[in-house]
């Protein structure tokens, strides 16, 4: 459905943010891009959704190069979950989430009704949280209102940068979780950003590790966690290993009692 060939970006035609990568993601699938700060995972992002032009290569998402897509039509059909959420701060939450169906012409009724539904379906009580201003709300609360934005006119691609990020483990193990199984009802394909190697692990189908533009490893949550056959990649996986591990005997010693 996502297939990426040889895409470079240089912000300064001397050195490349993104460097050559290629890969593809399946239907209905979560590729989830991690590495650490300035590794290139929201310029990839960013390219896909023709926020940033690439210096080269090719993005083809279901048969069509985006590159001849106008780009009213990319955004009904591509989701995007910006880092540090942008909510318009002047806008109400209802607006927020029905911006892109507004800017697709849609009916005031059928942005209302559309709204509606996604606020429940991201777990928030339209009647409480409509009218309110961005500022009223708390960090997980802004980063629902950012993923019912992304979904708003139906998209069957999402592009989430960090879009769990800034928020404390319990909340974001929770909305994980209520991701997870929005995406598989919707049948969503998903290209996710992360710091997080756990959360990479946990909701990836597969993983690619960045580095320096480059992607120096990609695989299964599985595999790269039996070895990932990279020095920078390993480096990485160590501590949700070792973590696992703990807990594995935790668990074993817990069995004995
Ligand atoms: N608009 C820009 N102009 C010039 N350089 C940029 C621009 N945006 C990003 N860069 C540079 O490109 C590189 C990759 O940046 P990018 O934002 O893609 O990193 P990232 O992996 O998303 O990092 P983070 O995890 O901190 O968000 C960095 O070295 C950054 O300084
Ligand atoms: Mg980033």
């Amino acid at each position: 459905m996502i297939s990426v060939k040889n895409l470079s970006k240089s912000y300064d035609r001397i050195s490349y943010a993104v460097d050559d990568i290629s890969f593809n993601v399946n239907p209905g699938e979560i590729l989830i891009l991690a590495g650490e700060s300035g590794c290139g995972k929201t310029t990839t992002l960013k390219m896909i959704n023709r926020l940033i032009e690439p210096s080269s290569g090719e993005i083809i998402v279901n048969d069509v190069n985006i590159l001849d897509l106008n780009p009213v039509e990319l955004r009904r059909r591509i989701g995007y979950v910006f880092q540090e959420i942008g909510l318009f701060p002047h806008m109400t939450i209802s607006e927020n989430v029905g911006i892109v169906p507004k800017l697709l012409g849609w009916s005031r009724a059928n942005i209302k009704a559309r709204v509606d539904e996604l606020m429940e379906l991201t777990g928030l009580d339209p009647d409480k949280y409509a009218q309110k201003m961005p500022s009223e709300l708390s960090g997980g609360q802004k980063q629902r209102v950012g993923v019912a934005r992304a979904l708003a006119a139906r998209p069957d691609v999402m592009l989430m940068d960090e879009p769990f990020g800034a928020l404390d483990p319990i909340t974001r193990s929770g909305i994980q979780d209520e991701f997870k199984n929005l995406q598989t009802e919707l049948k969503l394909t998903v290209i996710m950003v992360t710091h997080d190697m756990m959360e990479a692990l946990i909701l990836a189908d597969h993983v690619a590790i960045m580095q320096e533009g480059k992607i120096v490893v990609m695989g299964t949550p599985g595999e790269l966690m039996s070895k990932a056959g990279d020095a920078y990649a390993e480096r990485l996986l160590h501590a949700p290993r070792q973590q696992s591990e703990k807990l594995a005997e935790i668990l074993k010693r817990g069995d004995k009692k």
